[in-house]
């Protein structure tokens, strides 16, 4: 669908419904990370990207305190007062633009009713963070209709707020940062701790590909709790042997190897990850810059490893999927993206042969686990903003 076929059937849907057409747009897009598996939520670094997948607003302003929201894609409706912003029980989608109206009025800001429309073309519950685009794009509409100016960091930082207090995901900041501040064409080394990035440019010879597992394991939910827990008890006990440390990207990997032995095994595992994880991404935007093909090889392949042995995120389907991404024509590398847990996964692909890679991968997954898998190149799209 172009951007006027997209427009023309939002116009159309929000007409039908509200009785005049949309007066303003916003757009936010989904995020892949490159490297850098739950390092977000231990203060350290991830190098992510924007997709060219995202969710738009159709809107237009109201003259009263009431937030009418659908979706074209999950069909139902949601209506709230700004005044008393509470849960909506049956449609639980509606919860992330809720959540970012509450948060933004509890930062003081003042918004104003609006009606609007949603569409997204980000796959829900795929691990491309669909809920962050959709906040992301939520955040921009409401600063819109109130004539307000917000800087994508403080957008971001909303947007994780309103995700772990008003919709309760204990999630990092990597969605929403990637979704906010992303820029075309570029990747971005993120240090969570800061909240900052650089870009890193990406080469128009290496292709991202997105290979979607079409998968999700049930308790992803309380299993990333479980894992962030762990990397907090970890980080606690390794602070009496290093004082000063408070997350799990203070420790160096010497250092985490004389003291090793003094966690208990399990949660020494999940620490050893995020200390090696944590380092590799510089070392992989250093790679990916250079076009160092084998060394991007060999991170990918440490990364996975570790999110299957250390870090316990991987699923069998993931494991078939790798192979098969590996044995494709082009492959250069590939591993887990996201949460892990099944979901999408992420190869770096030599450009011209994503159709060869994709031919091949799709039957070959799809042969050893009988699900078919969606596989489509992506590139980096501008961060959330107006839709002109
Ligand atoms: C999910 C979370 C992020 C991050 C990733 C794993 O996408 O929302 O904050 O922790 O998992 O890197």
């Amino acid at each position: 669908m172009t951007a006027d076929e997209r427009m023309a059937l939002m116009t159309e849907a929000f007409a039908a419904r509200y009785g005049h057409p949309p007066t303003l747009w916003t757009r936010a897009p989904g995020r892949v990370d490159l490297m850098g598996s739950h390092t977000d939520y231990n203060h350290g670094f991830i190098l992510t990207m924007t997709i060219d997948r995202d969710t738009w607003f159709a809107a237009r302003p109201r003259a009263d305190r009431t937030v009418r929201v659908a979706s074209l894609d999950m069909g139902g409706e949601s209506t709230f007062s700004l005044d008393a912003v509470n849960t909506d029980h049956d449609q639980r989608w509606a919860n992330y633009v809720r959540g970012m109206a509450s948060v933004m009025q509890e930062a003081g800001y003042t918004l104003a009713g609006v009606d609007a429309l949603i569409h997204t073309t980000v796959p829900v519950s795929a691990g491309l963070s669909s809920s962050a685009a959709l906040e992301m794009a939520a955040g921009r509409m409401f600063e819109a209709v109130a004539g307000l100016a917000i800087d994508p960091v403080q957008l971001a930082v909303f947007g994780q707020r309103a995700e772990n207090n008003f919709v309760g995901v204990n999630c990092g900041i990597l969605d929403q940062y990637t979704s906010a501040v992303g820029q075309a064409g570029s990747a971005l080394l993120l240090d969570a701790r800061t909240i900052t990035s650089q870009n890193v440019p990406l080469t128009p010879d290496i292709r991202v590909v997105i290979c979607d597992t079409r998968t999700k394991r049930e308790l992803a939910g309380s299993e990333y709790g479980r894992r962030r827990a762990q990397c907090e008890e970890g980080a606690r006990a390794l602070a009496a042997f290093y004082p000063g440390i408070t997350h799990l990207r203070d420790v160096n990997l010497a250092q985490f190897e004389a003291r090793a032995g003094e966690l208990e095994p399990e949660v020494a595992r999940r620490c050893r990850f995020i200390v090696e994880e944590n380092a590799r991404v510089a070392a992989f935007a250093t790679a990916l810059s250079a076009g160092d093909r084998s060394a991007m090889s060999d991170l990918c392949a440490a990364s996975f490893a570790g999110a299957r042995d250390l870090y316990a995120i991987t699923s069998c389907e993931m494991q078939v999927m790798l192979a098969a991404m590996l044995a494709a024509p082009g492959c250069i590398a590939a591993r887990q993206a996201g949460a892990g847990f099944g979901g999408c996964m992420a190869a770096f692909v030599e450009a011209g042969s994503e159709t060869a890679f994709a031919a091949q991968v799709a039957p070959a997954y799809q042969a050893a686990t009988g699900i078919e898998p969606h596989i489509y190149p992506v590139v980096a799209s501008a961060g959330a903003g107006r839709v002109e």
